[in-house]
């Protein structure tokens, strides 16, 4: 009798120790996606900033103080430029990087940007990744803060890097590709 209550007791005893654990890994639907605190998420995707007509996604708002300048300083164009997987703008989408970039700089051609990335496709959809900071688009590289986000990228932080891939020099219009590394 006394033996049996003690199988008993050990048995209930082994079945909630399992189901602790279970719960334990299991975590909640964001978390398996999440980066470890050692390990930032890597984004890639190509930016397209389309100016010339029809249907352009970036506009200029403001005109250049010196329209003969170089350095565009002044200038304020408003974008919602897509973000796709491949360079094509037929490849898959991603989302769309929604924001202004503005001449800031009177000696050379330097924006600030700022700018949502807006994640509507994979695993990160309805996520958004704020960055901000200073685009000299004529450099090869361009690095950018990563200063938030929401969603899966919920205290967010990084860093974006930008390199342009084509520039159509006739109309202005460009295919920028991003790599952004995010700790969230
Ligand atoms: C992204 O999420 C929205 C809203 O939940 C959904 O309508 C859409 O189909 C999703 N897109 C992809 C590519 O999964």
């Amino acid at each position: 009798m006394v033996a049996k209550e003690v199988v008993v007791i050990t048995l209930i005893v082994a079945i909630l120790v399992a189901v602790a654990g279970a719960a334990r890994t299991e975590g909640g639907p964001g978390l398996a996606r999440r980066g470890s605190s050692s390990a930032p998420t890597h984004l890639h995707f190509y930016f397209h900033d389309k100016v010339s007509k029809p249907s352009p996604s970036a506009v200029r708002v403001v005109d250049p103080v010196d329209p003969s300048s170089r350095s565009f300083f002044g200038m304020v164009n408003i974008m919602d430029d897509a973000l796709t997987e491949g360079p094509e703008p037929e490849s898959k989408p991603m989302g769309r990087a929604q924001g202004m970039y503005m001449g800031s700089d009177q000696a050379k051609l330097g924006f600030l940007q700022a700018m949502n990335l807006v994640l509507t496709g994979g695993p990160y959809n309805g996520s958004v990744v704020t960055v901000l900071g200073r685009n000299c688009p004529l450099d090869d590289v361009r690095e950018m803060p990563v200063i938030g986000g929401t969603g899966d990228f919920r205290f967010a932080s990084g860093y974006a890097q930008a390199r342009t891939h084509t520039l159509d020099i006739k109309t202005g219009d460009a295919v920028v590709e991003y790599n952004v590394y995010v700790m969230h």
